[in-house]
């Protein structure tokens, strides 16, 4: 037994059948034992290894195959200082197969399992299957990673093949049951991200499919559909709504148009497409109502009533509404007179709900139209805004002051109101932002206005006037004692045994404090009065009732502020009172006329409209060709100047009818002779000094009524108007009806001259 030069491996474990390449020196010795180090010693057994190549520097690499195992007897140096040991070789003694089989199998079937699940690629289980001994078999463990230094050790001291080869089959099925876990761990966390991934793809398909639904996750896009579902909308109007939602919706809630299709959604939502007051038709209901509400007013009572009834018999006898039978209710009249405040009444008597719409002052047809979308901050027009305001499909609706209609460059609104008052068209009436046909058939349009002269023509066309002239001091007084002055006792705060008056008083304050055909600012003086009284009662020191009669008035009220001035004006010859109707109703109107050094010619001051100041000039002029038949000396034309003057000069007047009153004026001026103070007259003149008929002659006349007057020049063709003057009013006055202003002046001067000069 030849002692092998002895290698010992650090930190590594060589089993036989296993090619090494180590630092080592190995001499010129063909076999060397590789024994490991373990603790201070070496292990027990090692291997027998064939040098198959030496190699680097002083050739101290060596290439070694392992043989088989030897357990290691006495060491000794030999004389070059090598290390060498007496061996005691251990080739594996293979036991019977009967002994090994069952572990064979396990052990080829667990590293099978091994290698598969660490991903070999079929070469090293190829090596493995060639293995046949069943101690190489074990030995093979000896190349797996996963086995450490000790566990190899133990593997290669075990000399018993089967010891060895069950120990190699614990460590492989340790080593197989935590690849098992590691592969489960590594399964898990790459299933668990799968799942989430999946999830993820499914979540957003889920989404793309509830976005093409409409279904977006928004819960305001499910709000919005939920409303429009809600809203009883026309089916096209629905369809818009649903269109635009949509859009909305591909578009996300980001985007700033999303901001716009909401503001167009919310429009079209506030818009009560299908909710309906129950329309009361009952004409004596109706007019219960009225008469609760408003004194007077019998006539425009009577035609609010004939219109209601009509419209129930249409409804009745189901005649839908065609063009013309609708005409829409026009109040026209002076302010105060109770036109805004009937239409109210009217809305309440028939059940709906009443909206009013301002057009004063509407120059621009995106007023009612409204502006189109593409507009910044554009908006429906005052129609939906009404709508939406009324909550009803059939409010009255109640235009008011559309004789204030303005047009220019933007657009004429009245074209607007044509289409908005066209019972042909209103059903399908436009708005530009909503941009869907909007039903205004059901809508109880009434309109108002002080005059009816500034009414686009086409729109009077379509209008069913009801006029309001104004009323009388006797109407007013009870309108006063009726209504204002329970109104505002209320109003101030009082109880209705707090305060006492007398018609008398309501009357003073009437004449001597206000000059109006309505009763406006007859109800804003009664409540100065009031206040001042409520004042008082505050304060405590006052016996109740108050008593409200004349000497409280002069305190509250001051001084009166209109009073006899038809006489004090006409005191003088060159000055007529005529009569007129403006804006604010009938009033008494005086023409002045002087004359100074001139080449002729007429001054006219006052503010005249051009048709005025015709009538100037044809008064003149008749007054001059008929100088003679006048009484008039001709010279009295010679170098002089005419110049005629209507107050209040601030305030702008036109129409024809003061043409008798300027000749009266002229002719007063240059004969001498003054106008009667009770007198007061209105007509046309022509050349030829004809009267001609002129309009308004109820408000006129209750004018100058109100300003005391008592004889009332009136061209003959209007005699039949006079029927509309309230009895107790003609009973009071006297007229003239004339056809020539020759009967005019005979009626109206006093017959003799004054000693003045002209
Ligand atoms: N006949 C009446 N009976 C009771 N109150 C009346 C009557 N006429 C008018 N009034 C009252 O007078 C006030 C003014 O009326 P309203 O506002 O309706 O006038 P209007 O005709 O619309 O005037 P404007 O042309 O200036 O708009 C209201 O408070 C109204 O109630
Ligand atoms: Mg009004």
């Amino acid at each position: 037994m030849t002692p092998l030069r002895l290698i010992p491996l650090d930190d590594l474990v060589v089993l036989p059948g296993m090619p090494v390449s180590i630092p080592a020196e190995t001499g010129d010795d063909a076999r060397v034992l590789l024994i490991p180090r373990r603790g201070s010693g070496y292990a027990k057994v090692g291997v027998v290894a064939e040098v198959t190549e030496r190699s680097g520097r002083r050739r101290r690499m060596a290439s070694l195959v392992a043989i088989h195992r030897a357990v290691p007897g006495v060491a000794h140096t030999d004389p070059d200082g090598v290390l060498r040991v007496d061996v005691e070789e251990r080739p594996d003694i293979s036991p019977p197969p009967v002994l090994t089989r069952e572990l064979e199998r396990e052990y080829r079937a667990v590293v099978e399992e091994i290698l598969e699940l660490r991903g070999d690629d079929g070469r090293v289980s190829a090596f493995v299957r060639s293995i046949t001994e069943p101690g190489a078999l074990a030995d093979t463990s000896g190349y797996s990673p996963d086995l450490n230094a000790g566990q190899k050790l133990e593997l290669l001291e075990a000399l018993d093949v089967v010891e060895r080869l069950s120990l190699a089959l614990r460590f492989q099925q340790d080593r197989l049951a935590e690849l098992r876990v590691r592969k489960r761990i590594r399964d898990d966390v790459e299933s668990g991200a799968q799942k989430q991934q999946r999830e993820y793809f499914l979540r957003r398909q889920m989404e793309a499919i509830r976005k093409e639904l409409g279904e977006n996750e928004a819960s305001l896009a499910e709000d919005y559909r939920t409303k429009i579902a809600a809203a009883g909308m026309p089916d096209a109007v629905r369809q818009q709504a649903e269109r635009e939602l949509s859009r909305f919706e591909r578009m996300g809630d980001s985007n700033a148009e999303a901001g716009m299709i909401r503001t167009y959604l919310d429009w079209l939502l506030a818009v009560p497409w299908s909710k309906r007051s129950d329309e009361r038709l009952d004409p004596r209901h109706a007019r219960a109502v009225l008469d609760e509400d408003h004194a007077g007013l019998d006539d425009v009572k009577q035609r609010i009533t004939e219109y209601l009834s009509v419209r129930k018999l249409r409804a009745e006898r189901g005649l839908t509404d065609d063009r013309r039978s609708g005409a829409i209710l026009t109040l026209i009249g002076p302010p105060g007179t109770g036109k805004t405040s009937i239409g109210e009444s009217i809305a309440r008597a028939t059940g709906r709900q009443f909206v009013r719409i301002s057009l004063g002052g509407v120059r621009d047809e995106a007023e009612i139209r409204g502006h189109r979308r593409t507009y910044i901050g554009a908006l429906p027009g005052r129609l939906v805004r009404a709508l939406r305001d009324a909550g009803t499909m059939n409010p009255v609706i109640l235009l008011d002051e559309v004789d204030k209609l303005g047009a220019d460059w933007r657009g004429d609104p009245s074209s607007a109101l044509l289409e908005v008052l066209d019972p042909a068209q209103n059903h399908t009436f436009q708005d530009h932002y909503l941009d869907v046909a909007l039903d205004l058939s059901h809508v109880l349009f009434i309109a108002t206005a002080n005059v009816a002269d500034t009414i686009p023509a086409p729109l009077l066309d379509r209008m069913e006037v009801i006029r309001f002239d104004g009323y009388t001091t006797d109407e007013k007084v009870a309108i006063g004692r009726d209504y204002l002055w329970p109104r505002q006792v209320e109003r101030n705060g009082l109880r209705p045994d707090d305060v006492v008056t007398g018609d008398d008083v309501l009357r003073l304050v009437i004449s001597d404090y206000t000059r109006e055909a309505g009763v406006r600012q007859f109800e804003r003086q009664l409540g100065t009065v009031l206040r001042k009284a409520a004042t008082r009662i505050a304060a405590g020191d006052q016996p109740k009732p108050v008593v409200v009669d004349a000497g409280v008035i002069l305190e509250a009220l001051g001084r009166p502020k209109f009073h006899h001035e038809v006489a004090a004006r006409t005191g003088v010859p060159g000055v007529a009172t005529g009569l007129a109707v403006t804006g604010v109703g009938g009033d008494v109107l005086f023409v002045e006329a002087a004359s100074m050094a001139g080449k002729g010619g007429l001054v006219l001051t006052g503010q005249l409209g051009d048709v005025m100041k015709e009538s100037a000039r044809i008064a003149l002029t008749y007054v001059q060709s008929h100088a003679l038949a006048l009484g008039i000396d001709e010279r009295k034309f010679d170098s002089r100047e005419f110049h005629l003057h209507v107050p209040a000069g601030a305030t702008p007047k036109d129409g024809p009818s003061a043409g008798v009153t300027m000749v009266t004026a002229l002719a007063s001026l240059l004969t001498g002779r003054a106008v009667k103070s009770t007198v007061g007259m209105t007509g046309e003149v022509t050349l030829q000094g004809r009267v001609l008929p002129i309009g308004g002659l109820k408000q006129k006349v209750l004018a100058a009524h109100a300003a005391g007057l008592t004889d009332i020049i009136l061209p003959e063709r209007n005699e039949p108007d006079l029927e509309e003057v309230p009895s107790d009013v003609r009973q009071e006055m006297r007229f003239h009806p004339v056809s020539a202003i020759d009967e005019v002046l005979a009626l109206a001067l006093e017959p003799n001259a004054l000693a003045m000069v002209a």
